[in-house]
């Protein structure tokens, strides 16, 4: 499963390039106005973060747009922008004529806001590239999502649509695993979800409880505890 930041903010983007090798990002008009960045600054500023991967990197139209000339016009001229950048389209049925003229051109398409099944067939039979069904959305107001998830990935394969799930909006570790299991192709989280996701508390505690015998044990070197400190065991039973 790949793994995709959700965010604008460039210092996040190359933070989780350099850190995780990130796959790919998402970004939305709320990640825009998170970034305090004017839009055409951003996407220029977060094209040359990516530039000379193949890292892609969701951008969204105007989501205002309800004509299906005026998306496709905008999603073609984001596409000019970089290489990287796939056309997020809101999903509803202008949005997918808009996404299958898009396609047409070679025009990667993101198919986003997609809450069911049905939803998320018409984006692949129009050709979207990505589809991304939100499921801390759908949890929040008591839809269970992880079966939701496996049901999508049953219609993609049972037809044979090339189209990748994005599992998006993920709020937590549970739904990361949850889409890993349910056959999605990427997850996409915002850069504290993923930093949670590398803890347990388990895991902390056992730390201790290993650091702690390690120090009780004859014969272990103390500097390897990263402290920097003198080896005082080694030094104790190298003076006997
Ligand atoms: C996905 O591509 C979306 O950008 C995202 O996951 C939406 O979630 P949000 O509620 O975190 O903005």
């Amino acid at each position: 499963m790949k793994l995709l930041l959700d965010s604008a903010k460039v210092d996040e983007i190359r933070y989780a390039i350099d850190a995780w090798d990130v796959d790919g990002v998402t970004t939305n008009p709320r990640h825009v106005r998170a970034s305090g960045r004017p839009l055409r600054a951003l996407l220029d500023e977060i094209a040359e973060a990516v530039g000379g991967t193949d890292k892609p990197v969701s951008v969204e139209v105007n989501p205002h747009l309800t004509d299906r000339a005026e998306i496709v016009r905008q999603g073609r001229e984001l596409a000019t922008i970089s290489p990287n950048f796939v056309v997020k389209v809101g999903v509803s049925e202008v949005g997918c004529a808009a996404i299958r003229e898009l396609a047409g051109h070679g025009i990667r398409v993101n198919a986003t806001l997609i809450f069911s099944v049905a939803q998320a067939w018409h984006a692949a039979r129009a050709g979207a590239a990505y589809i991304s069904p939100f499921l801390g959305w759908k949890e929040q107001f008591g839809d269970p999502a992880a079966a939701f998830l496996g049901e999508v990935r049953a219609m993609l394969d049972q037809h044979g649509y090339q189209a990748e799930i994005i599992a998006a909006a993920v709020r937590n570790a549970a739904q990361m695993g949850d889409a890993a299991v349910a056959g999605a192709h990427c997850v996409t989280a915002g850069i504290d979800v993923y930093k949670d996701s590398f803890k347990h508390p388990f895991t902390t505690m056992g730390e201790g409880i290993f650091q702690n015998a390690w120090d009780e044990t004859p014969g272990t070197n103390a500097s390897s505890n990263g402290s920097g400190a003198p080896d005082t065991k080694a030094a104790v039973a190298s003076a006997r």
